[in-house]
């Protein structure tokens, strides 16, 4: 009987919706874990646009806009665990399915049959800079509650989503006859 009573308790904690103990608190571990939630949805979405015009990309300049896709591509997908994995460490739960990024996603699928070339760069441009700047808001939100770890990755992650929009603006430039 004692066994039993023992079991249904651990039952009822394991069932129980608590977070995770942290000592930053329940409400750090919501508001961190929602806006991270969000950041993965844009990253997911982000990085399935980037591998769609990697795939579909065609013209003149195919092999570098094709091989440049790929390492942003690659670049967002080493993000997701970490960001999926800092939520659990604070005690919140993240993504489960396809359905769940579309409905926190904010950056814009693009199902296109044909997108030009350099309407590619310009719109992953944008979205890094879209992207660039809910991350800014996340740290805020970190920095509320002195979350270092997440703020720190966030850090890390601002400067390569600025760096892919570098990139992306300045293959889009065109050049003039002297090649300037
Ligand atoms: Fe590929």
């Amino acid at each position: 009987m004692a066994k039993t009573s023992s079991t249904a308790k651990v039952r009822k904690l394991q069932e129980a919706p608590i977070l995770f103990p942290t000592d930053l608190g329940e409400k750090a571990s919501k508001d961190i874990s929602a806006a991270m939630d969000s950041i993965l949805a844009d990253v997911f979405a982000l990085y399935l646009k980037t591998k769609n015009f990697h795939w579909h990309v065609s013209g003149p300049h195919f092999r570098d806009y094709h091989l440049m896709f790929d390492d942003q591509g690659a670049e967002l997908f080493a993000m997701t665990d970490p960001i999926a994995e800092r939520v659990r460490k604070l005690g919140g739960t993240t993504l489960r399915s396809i359905g769940n990024i579309a409905r926190l996603q904010r950056i814009k699928d693009n199902d296109a049959d044909f997108v030009e070339p350099s309407d590619m760069l310009a719109e992953l441009c944008q979205d890094n800079i879209h992207l660039t700047a809910r991350m800014r808001e996340a740290h805020e939100i970190c920095d509320q509650y002195n979350d270092t770890a997440t703020a720190s990755l966030i850090e890390e992650w601002i400067d390569q989503t600025e760096k892919r929009a570098w990139f992306l603006f300045e293959t889009s430039r065109k050049i003039d006859s002297a090649g300037h």
